[in-house]
């Protein structure tokens, strides 16, 4: 592949990368964010500095420009956490069923689903459905969340989950609580319910951030992945933030270095391609995410 020249590529990072990369990025954000910012992009290339869903996402979203991931190898624990047996069995089993798959999977699953959401939209999009019932994949700690807001919906879960978040304990909960007994607890709905239920604010990282932001509080536990504590010291540099577990690493996105992205600049990244059979009917399925989200 040839060198990328600077102006021709938007540079997105997620919060979970490496400080320094997201220091080099154009634009830092949640998984929602990311996508809408590539659809708005006029650039011809997106070297995306996140796990590989996200750039396949933005590749889907928009075919026309090369996407191109800096690590080919990093990838969500739970992207692939669902079947096509699984999805097939629940459409011929449950009537006015809606399949809801979270963002985090890949374009395949993406393509046998009705809508996708993230975690910063899931309640909004899945309250706006008219099927009554819903099939939520791959991650049920966030279909729990989502369900314990919509009690008029009937919910049936998927079975995968971030291990990064779901390892997340009320013990911990209890003894951050102690150590710091000022601070206020926000977590990513990713975490289990018994954690989010002791939770000051649940959202995504970019709602943990403005909430942060907003807060009185001079302290804060941060229950999701430590590459979000950048963003926070960043914009609240006076206030005392605090991981809820000492290891809450994603190490696939610890992979993306600023090395990495400093050979995708020279060519040596990896480009993003899905089948365009696959590519169809995920983009149906983002596009309602975003016609939806509205
Ligand atoms: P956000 O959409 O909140 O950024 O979450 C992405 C993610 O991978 C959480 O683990
Ligand atoms: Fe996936 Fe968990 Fe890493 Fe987020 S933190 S990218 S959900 S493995």
């Amino acid at each position: 592949m040839q060198p990328i020249g600077r102006e021709d590529a938007l540079v997105l990072a997620h919060y979970y990368v490496p400080g320094e990369v997201q220091a080099a990025a154009d634009f830092v954000g949640d998984s929602f964010a990311l996508a809408r910012k590539a659809v708005a992009s006029d650039k011809p290339v997106i070297i995306f500095c996140g796990v590989s869903f996200m750039g396949e996402s933005a590749k889907i979203l928009c075919p026309e420009k090369q996407v191109i991931l800096p690590v080919a190898d990093a990838h969500c624990a739970m992207a692939d956490r669902a079947t096509e047996e699984e999805i097939v069995h629940m459409r011929g089993t449950v009537p006015d069923l809606a399949v809801v798959t979270y963002i985090n999977s890949s374009a395949r699953l993406k393509a046998l689903s009705d809508v996708i959401v993230t975690s910063s939209n899931a309640v909004k999009i899945v309250s706006r459905l008219k099927e009554k019932n819903i099939y939520f994949i791959p991650d049920p700690n966030l279909g729990h969340y989502v369900a314990a807001q919509l009690p008029e919906k009937n919910f049936y879960f998927g079975h995968g989950c971030c291990p990064v978040h779901d390892a997340a304990t009320e013990e911990e909960v209890r003894a951050a609580r102690a150590a710091h007994p000022a601070a206020q607890l926000l977590v990513h709905p990713e975490c289990p319910a018994r954690v989010c239920a002791q939770a000051d604010c649940v959202g995504s990282t970019a709602e943990i951030i403005a909430f942060a932001e907003r807060s009185r509080a001079e302290e804060l536990i941060i229950g999701t992945e430590e590459g979000t504590l950048y963003e926070l010291s960043r914009r609240c540099p006076h206030k005392k933030f605090y991981l809820l577990r000492p290891d809450f690493v994603c190490g696939d996105m610890k992979k993306i270095t600023t090395e990495a992205l400093r050979r995708a600049f020279a060519g040596e990244g990896t480009p993003v391609e899905v089948a365009p059979a696959v590519a169809e009917g995920a983009r149906r399925a983002l596009h309602r995410m975003l016609e939806l989200a509205q």
